[in-house]
């Protein structure tokens, strides 16, 4: 009695490891059988490597800023929550299997509040990858399904490659031109949230290249003011960012606003 519980236990272990290693290798959106929250991208590829609780995953997408790059990297049963950045966005997410899926549970720092909850499930012969994600945002909800097949490992070279920087992909970036194009992009949806505004109080429409606007010069000079006071003070670390003063609001308030 007592032996074949020790060995269901061990057993139980042990599927419980091998399932988690399971999800590692390159993943292809089979568009067709997707159903994606937004406009469906041209092309979509996962890779996704497990180390031991340590997961990461790069997505690679088309998208309307050419291709575009998202890296995540998430501790399964971990103590504290994984932190990353969704579309420029902060994301904390907690990662436990639950039963032979594995589940994100994410909060997302937007205005309103917005959380995802993603499901990854394996097919039995392993070649077919399904995540399906909750979103919500206020009161506002949308789910995505995406179903990836199983591709050779050589399919994601193009995604272990570093990516194209910003100063190549684009026509007139002068600060950040070594910056990976993809965290550039992120870094202007940073901008968005952290300021409280949206990409045309720095951008003339249909032309992101253009000086026009006096906002897009000030920008620059806060990009370097942040760089500096990170690098004089802070020993190179991001400690200061935009939100650090703007807290949402285009013009920080630096006194107190007697009534
Ligand atoms: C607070 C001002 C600000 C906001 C808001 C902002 N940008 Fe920018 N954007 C800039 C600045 C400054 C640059 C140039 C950066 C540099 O020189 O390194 C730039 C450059 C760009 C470029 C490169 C254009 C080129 O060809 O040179 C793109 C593309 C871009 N922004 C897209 C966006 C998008 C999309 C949004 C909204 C999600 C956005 N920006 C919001 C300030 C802003
Ligand atoms: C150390 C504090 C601080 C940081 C960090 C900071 N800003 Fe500012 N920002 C200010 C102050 C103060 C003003 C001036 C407000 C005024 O003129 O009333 C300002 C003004 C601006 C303006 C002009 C606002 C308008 O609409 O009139 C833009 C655009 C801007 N900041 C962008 C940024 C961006 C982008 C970042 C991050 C790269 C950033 N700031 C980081 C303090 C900061």
């Amino acid at each position: 009695m007592k032996k074949s519980v020790i060995a269901a236990v061990l057993l139980g272990a042990c599927t419980a490891w091998a399932q988690t290693a399971h999800f590692s290798g390159v993943w292809k959106a089979n568009l067709e059988k997707s159903k994606f929250a937004g406009p469906p991208p041209g092309n979509y590829l996962v890779l996704i490597d497990e180390q031991g609780p340590k997961i990461t995953e790069t997505i690679g997408s088309t998208g309307l800023h050419g291709d575009q790059r998202a890296i995540f990297t998430y501790t399964s049963g971990g103590a504290r929550p994984s932190r990353n950045t969704l579309m420029g966005m902060p994301m904390q997410t907690t990662v436990a299997m639950d039963g032979a899926a594995l589940k994100l549970d994410s909060k997302v720092a937007t205005e309103h509040g917005g959380t995802g909850m993603e499901t990854w499930t394996l097919s039995p012969d392993g070649n077919v990858l399904t995540i399906v994600t909750a979103f919500k945002m206020g009161e506002h909800g949308t789910e995505q399904t995406v179903v990836l097949d199983k591709q050779p490992d050589s399919d994601g070279d193009a995604l272990r490659k570093p990516e194209q920087t910003a100063g190549e992909r684009f026509k007139n970036v002068q600060i950040a031109k070594d910056m990976p194009a993809s965290q550039f992009i992120d870094m202007m949806r940073s901008f968005t949230w952290s300021l409280g505004i949206q990409c045309d109080h720095c951008h003339v429409q249909g032309n992101f290249a253009s000086d026009d606007k006096e906002d897009k010069a000030m920008a620059r000079k806060m990009m370097t003011m942040t760089h500096n006071i990170n690098e004089s003070t802070f020993d190179g670390h991001q400690e200061v960012r935009c939100y650090t003063c703007h807290r949402g609001q285009h013009e920080p308030q630096s006194r107190p606003a007697f009534q």
